[in-house]
Order: structure tokens, then C-alpha cells, then sequence
């Protein structure tokens, strides 16, 4: 069948079937099918959406389009988590070794940070040394020594995902749920992982800014994970304000060391044991320990026996930047609002993240010390500190900032984190 007769078929709102959608991902990996047919393809696949069935061969053929890890090739039972992507977001750094911590294994391909999101990659670089690509060989002895392993998606892993997502994001065709499905889907499956969990983050530093998308989403994922023999979890989690109390790569490396010695924010600490206990329930993996892991320290040797073998050296500590600025708060009162996106725009601003994938990054700059919706606050105290190399305009910086926070006379609820979760 021609590109065109397949691209004609979706644009019309019909199901494609297991060949036509295998045959396009493998002509367009290899080339012989041309951008522009993927891209319209992509456009058709936004407005008419793809059935269950499909999203799940969508999947297949990008997992397949690469290198499959062998589960056998890995010892133990296998399990990871993927968030979808939030404002200081850097559970994945203290949740790998907590898990391994307690007996189970975690091969975590991780991403950059694209945008206003940061990226778990570009965290951990942050640790002097450390190395996110590890060659296979390295990736499998990491495991087998330490349980768990954080590096970056390799040119061998999901090619098409690779391609398409570049495409994507230039084509305005990135918000469509198959397609964000198959993307997260096709990476994690080609791990040779047992069972997964999902963070399916939901408000303004979200993807998915509301409920129902969010549902319909974390929905996508879990059925296709299914669909391919995997026990999977997702939950829907709060991202109107920033998680844990910092935002920017080196001040979310030292909220992860604090989550790990079990002195972390309430927020950050509290969503890594819950996700703690989902991965090793879906896992099978019984008397999970979670909670003597963080207490005797065997959760933070993980991390850094973790990062020694990827070449890190958290001796040499972590960048700092130049200036440290406070934001006062302009009356007493309650935080009513610490919004997200603002403050990962102005996190944007300051340096710590790209605007394209090719921009470099500073890893010492962010925010920290953030205040949280419900918080008592009084006038002048800051609620929050800017840590600053001088890349930014102020004046830009603030102007986002400020309004970022709002701050009410009485006293406010503070927003629950976990909002609903999907079980497979
Ligand atoms: N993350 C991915 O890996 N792919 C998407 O499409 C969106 C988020």
C-alpha cells in the first residue's frame, strides 16, 4: 500500500490495521518514507485519533523500529516509573535507588528537559563526572551490582520515537494522546521491564493542564502497557505548583540527596514513597521496607554507589551559582497560588533549561526555598530565592515571578497531590 493511501485513510477517519501502521513506521525509519508523509500522517492521526488496537501496534512497530532489551539479559524483577513531565519534578533521582534499596531493579532510560520541563538527564549531569551513556555492557553491570542504572535513550533504542518526536514538535502535532502514548510507551517497553509506573502530571506545568485529559491519558498508557503483557500503574498527580521545594538541575540533585536521607519536603518525600510502594506492588516484590531503606541509609548508598559507577563524584559537590536573590513577599497572609508554569518560565529565564534542544544549559541556576499553597507567610519574608549566574534580564525574570505567587488573608486548604490512580 502506498504512504498516501494510508495517510488517506486515517485523514478519513477509518482504522488502520496492524500491517499499514508497521509497514509506515519501518519505511519512515529507514527513510524511503519521506517527512512529509510522516508529518501529515501525524496530523491526520491529532484530529481523528487512533482506537485502543492501533495506539497499541503504534507501539509496537516504534519499539520494534530498535533494540529490545532482553529481560533475561537482566537480572531480578524489573520495574520502572516515567512522569510525564512537571515543574521540579525530580523524583525519578531518589525513587531508582529506594526501589533498588528494597529488592527490586530499575533500568531507567531517562529524557532531557524540553521546554519548561526539566529533564532527569540534565539533573543528574549536574553531579561532576557523571556519565549519562553508559555503554550497554556498563548499563547491564550497574544493575547487576547496584539495582538500578539512569541513563539516556540511546541511538539503538526506539529510533522512529526519536525522529517522529523531533517532527512532532515542529509540526504543532505533539498533544495528541496516541502519539504521546506510543512515544513514552515504545521507550519504556523496549527496556525489557516487567511492570511500570506512571506519574501523568496534570495542571498549568503539565501537558495535560486538566482532568480529563489527564484520565484519558494515564487511560492510553495503562491499556497499551497491558496490551503488551506489563503491569501497569498510573497515577494523576498535581502540577498547578512546582513539586518539593526547588526547581533548576543542582537544587533538585540536593532535594533528592535530602528526600534520600528522609529530610526531604513533605510533598517531594511523600510522592516518592507512594510511587515506592505502586513500582514493588506492581512488581510483586512483598514487605517492601520502604520506610527502613530511607531510615538506615541503605537507599542513599544506592544513589551513591549509582553514581560511582556511572563516573560521578558527589565529593566534588554540586554547582553554585553567583547571586542568590530573595523574593519578598509583598503582604502577610496564606499562599493561595505558586504556580507552575511561571515559575518554570522563569526557571527558563535564569538558564536552567532549553528553549531547543540544542541550547546548553546552566546546571547551578533555579529557584529554591518555594513556598507552598497553604503556607503561612508573613510580609518580607521570601517566598522563594533566585539562584542566578546573571544569563537573564531581570527585569523579565521578575515580571514572571511575582505574579506567579498570590497571597490570600485566610487561611487556605492546601491542594491534594494525588488525584486519582489507574490500575491495570
Ligand atoms: N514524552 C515523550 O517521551 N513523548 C511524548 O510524546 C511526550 C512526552
Amino acid at each position: 500500500m502506498l504512504p498516501q493511501w494510508i495517510i488517506e485513510k486515517k485523514r478519513d477517519g477509518a482504522e488502520l490495521d496492524s500491517n499499514e501502521i508497521r509497514d509506515f513506521i519501518d519505511g519512515y525509519t529507514k527513510g524511503d518514507i519521506p517527512d512529509y508523509q510522516m508529518s501529515a500522517l501525524a496530523m491526520a492521526i491529532y484530529f481523528n485519533g487512533m482506537t485502543p488496537r492501533e495506539t497499541a501496534d503504534l507501539t509496537l512497530a516504534m519499539m520494534e523500529s530498535g533494540k529490545v532489551i532482553d529481560p533475561d539479559s537482566i537480572r531480578g524483577v524489573k520495574v520502572d516509573k516515567h512522569s510525564t513531565g512537571g515543574i521540579g519534578d525530580k523524583i525519578s533521582i531518589p525513587l531508582a535507588p529506594l526501589v533498588a534499596a528494597c529488592g527490586g531493579t530499575v533500568p531507567m532510560i531517562s529524557g532531557r528537559g524540553l521546554g519548561i520541563t526539566g529533564g532527569t538527564l540534565d539533573k543528574l549531569e549536574s553531579i561532576a563526572g557523571y556519565r549519562v551513556g553508559l555503554s550497554e555492557p556498563e548499563f547491564f553491570q550497574t544493575l547487576k551490582a547496584v539495582g538500578c542504572s539512569m541513563i539516556g535513550q540511546t541511538a539503538e533504542i526506539a529510533p522512529a520515537d526519536k525522529k517522529l518526536y523531533a517532527l512532532r514538535d515542529v509540526t504543532a502535532t505533539v498533544p495528541s494522546i496516541p502519539l504521546i502514548v506510543s512515544s513514552i510507551m515504545s521507550k519504556k517497553m523496549a527496556e525489557g521491564i516487567d511492570s511500570l509506573v506512571l506519574d501523568v502530571k496534570c495542571g498549568s506545568g503539565a501537558f495535560m493542564k486538566n482532568i480529563e485529559n489527564a484520565r484519558a491519558l494515564a487511560k492510553g498508557l495503562v491499556d497499551t502497557g497491558v496490551a503488551m503483557g506489563k503491569k501497569v500503574t498510573a497515577l494523576i498527580t498535581d502540577m498547578n505548583q512546582p513539586l518539593g521545594t526547588t526547581v533548576g538541575n543542582a537544587l533538585e540533585v540536593q532535594e533528592s540527596l535530602d528526600i534520600l536521607s528522609g529530610k526531604g519536603p513533605a510533598d517531594s518525600q511523600g510522592l516518592t514513597i507512594t510511587l515506592a510502594e505502586h513500582m514493588l506492588a506492581v512488581a510483586g516484590i512483598p514487605d517492601p521496607g520502604i520506610f527502613q531503606a530511607l531510615e538506615n541509609g541503605t537507599a542513599l548508598q544506592k544513589f551513591e554507589q549509582m553514581v560511582t559507577c556511572h563516573g560521578g563524584d558527589l565529593a566534588a559537590g554540586l554547582p553554585t551559582a553567583g547571586k542568590q536573590i530573595p523574593l519578598p513577599a509583598p503582604q502577610s497572609g496564606f499562599i493561595s497560588k505558586c504556580d507552575a508554569e511561571a515559575i518554570g518560565r522563569a526557571s527558563l529565564l535564569l538558564g536552567a533549561g532549553r528553549a531547543k534542544t540544542t541550547d546548553t544549559i546552566d546546571h547551578a541556576v533555579g529557584i529554591s526555598n518555594l513556598r507552598k499553597i497553604g503556607e503561612r507567610i508573613e510580609k518580607g519574608e521570601p517566598l522563594c530565592i533566585v539562584h542566578s549566574n546573571g544569563h537573564e534580564d531581570q527585569t523579565a525574570l521578575f515580571q514572571t515571578l511575582e505574579p506567579a505567587f498570590r497571597i490570600a488573608d485566610q487561611a487556605v486548604e492546601p491542594p491534594p497531590l494525588i488525584l486519582e490512580i489507574i490500575e491495570s
